[in-house]
């Protein structure tokens, strides 16, 4: 969850880290350190609690230090508080050293090291710091690899030694690291953002290897006995740093709500041969969806509810079972998961834990897997049998909004390539699905230019605590996400529910002007959902309806409709997402909040 980086070159050190720090923000902004490396004076700490912007003005006030080498971290706190001692770098004794991830054995170590009195931090942190400083007899390679024999849990290491000037050696498991060499110098971060000012190749840092960055080489190590050297693989990025740059926006959230369509464009059309969907240029063989007799869904938060839209779509085609199961708890059961199942994992960022934990399970358990991934490379992509990238870009707002929409698009096509090679779909009614889905591009785009109208309406969400989203069939699906969305980053309680539900208990909270946001574009369910709407406006609700285009709705009804482009049913998520994205959006604004990086939360969860 952190964001961690380091470099080395012939650079201004402290700009590139806390510009790097800056990209990387989202991954945790409790608290943000960094340590450089220089001449006169030899490793000096600065860290701060607060975004990266305080650390960037305190540094400016404490030092005029040029350093060519230099590691940074920004920090969501897991072990102790966020204060400034609990940031990182850590030093102890001759180390310097920046974590992602959780030690698990911690408190064992701490007992085995006696470093209780020692200790500054409540951090886990510390504790790897202070253990690898009493590892070390000057030889970093064999101290790391003795660590890392030591430790449980997760991490990612940046590490500086006081006697080994200019040089950055780092580590990792299973929490996520990359690193290139440059004409600018060579670096290490959590993630490619960091990277990309400087190049487009780079390679993931294998687990169970020690990367040594020097200011123009950057060589890896295996942990055998003589420390052999290992060539990576290298990869490229495919954007730029401009889809990593708000453009004109006033906050990333909107301007990747704004990049929907053409992320949709993005990962659709590449895949299209034909008039069908067509997955051989991803290497996914059609014996794959033709032999399963049963689907499973794992993922989290948003990721999940795609998933909840994909079994209301597949499952009344394939005639198979669709189970949706949320990674935290999939992988502390006993799944009912076999040779036979097809699970099928998602994720935008490829690095969160609990997805990853299932998805290893479920190939303990004989599955074949298929990921839909959003991030190249990443350790889901990887372990994964098969791979089916989203091309949406790098998503930096912690709310996901594109990752939504292509992880939909994805699994859309999915559905349609299993119902036409299981026979369930003839070629002209798996035509039929994809032209409607690349419909739902422009009727996105319709939706974009109702945001004003949108803003207009949040006024009243904004004054109430709580809001319920209310919808049947797909609608409730949709609502999961509309509900989330608010909760994220307008931190007003949301809950949805099924609107057959309410009146077995939830009812009770409905009193005067509460908001309900209700959509209804399910035609063999409109009239059931109507009359939910009716009960929640008899106890006074405050009602705000999405509908498509031409639905008849008694001016009685809601307070507010929001009229959706008139699609397919199956496809009215699309500009749903649209619009209850921006209804959360114009919340968070009317609330003066930080849209992009709401409390408690980051973007890439990697720890449990
Ligand atoms: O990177 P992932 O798609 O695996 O992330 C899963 C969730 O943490 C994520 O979808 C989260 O719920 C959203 N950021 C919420 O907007």
């Amino acid at each position: 969850m952190c964001g961690i980086i380091g470099y080395t070159g012939p650079l201004d050190g402290k700009k590139i880290l806390l510009e790097g720090l800056s990209g990387l923000e989202y991954r945790g902004y409790d608290s943000a350190g960094i340590a450089l490396c220089t001449i006169d004076s030899g490793i000096e700490v600065f860290k701060k609690v607060g975004k990266v912007s305080n650390l960037r003005d305190y540094c400016n006030q404490h030092t005029a230090a040029v350093s060519h080498c230099g590691i940074g971290h920004t920090r969501w706190a897991t072990h102790g508080g966020v204060t400034d001692e609990n940031a990182h770098p850590h030093r102890a004794g001759r180390v310097t050293l920046i974590h992602n991830g959780i030690i698990e054995n911690y408190h064992q170590l701490t007992e085995r090291y006696h470093l209780e009195e020692e200790l500054v931090s409540q951090t886990d942190s510390e504790v790897a710091a202070r253990v690898l400083d009493r590892l070390y007899q000057g030889d970093p390679l064999a101290a790391l690899g003795e660590l890392s024999g030591m430790l449980e849990g997760s991490y990612g290491f940046c590490v500086m030694f006081d006697d080994q000037p200019g040089n950055i050696y780092a580590m990792r498991s299973v929490s996520p690291l990359v690193a290139a060499c440059t004409r600018s110098g060579s670096l290490v971060a959590s993630d490619l953002t960091a990277l990309i000012p400087y190049t487009r190749e780079y390679f993931v840092v294998p687990e169970g290897k020690i990367v040594k960055l020097t200011p123009y080489k950057v060589n890896i190590y295996s942990l055998d006995e003589n420390f052999s050297k290992y060539t990576p693989e290298m990869m490229s990025v495919n954007w730029n740093m401009d889809a990593a740059m708000k453009n004109g926006y006033p906050h990333f959230m909107l301007k990747e709500i704004h990049e929907q369509p053409e992320a949709m464009k993005n990962t659709i059309l590449p895949r299209i041969n034909k008039g069908l969907p067509d997955f051989s240029d991803d290497g996914i063989p059609d014996d794959l969806f033709a032999d399963c007799s049963q689907i499973h869904v794992i993922a989290c938060g948003t990721a999940m509810h795609t998933g909840m839209v994909a079994q209301a779509i597949m499952e009344p085609v394939l005639r198979i079972p669709v189970t949706v199961t949320i990674a935290s708890e999939f992988r502390y059961q006993d799944p009912l998961v076999d040779d036979k199942t097809l699970v099928i994992v998602i994720s935008q960022s490829g690095e969160t834990i609990d997805t990853l934990a299932a998805l290893r399970l479920a190939q303990e358990y004989g599955a074949r897997t298929l990921s839909i991934v959003n991030v190249k490379g990443s350790t889901i992509a990887r372990e994964s049998d098969y791979v089916l990238y989203t091309h949406a870009g790098p998503e930096i707002a912690v709310a996901s909004t594109k990752a939504y929409s292509v992880q939909l698009a994805a699994l859309y096509m999915i559905a349609c390539r299993m119902a036409y090679i299981r026979g369930k779909y003839s070629r002209e009614e798996a035509v039929r699905f994809l032209t409607d889905l690349l419909d739902a591009v422009p009727a996105m785009e319709t939706m974009l230019t109702q945001a004003d109208f949108i803003k207009g309406i949040v006024t009243h969400i904004i004054q109430s605590p709580d809001a319920f989203f209310i919808g049947r069939g797909l609608d409730y699906a949709f609502s999961l996400e509309g509900a989330l969305k608010l909760k994220e980053i307008s931190y007003i309680h949301a809950e949805a529910y099924a609107a057959g539900e309410l009146k077995h208990g939830t009812i009770a909270l409905i009193s005067e002007k509460v908001p309900v946001i209700a959509t209804a574009t399910q035609q063999h369910v409109f009239s059931k959902t109507i009359s939910n709407i009716r009960e929640v406006k008899a106890r006074g609700a405050y009602v705000i309806l999405l509908a498509k285009e031409g639905s008849i709705i008694d001016s009685s009804l809601a307070d507010v409709i929001i009229r959706i482009p008139d699609l397919d049913d199956r496809f009215t998520v699309f500009p749903i997402a649209v619009a209850l994205q921006l209804i959360a959006y114009y919340a968070s604004i009317g609330k003066n909040l930080d849209v992009d990086q709401p409390r408690n939360l980051a973007k890439s969860v990697t720890v449990e």
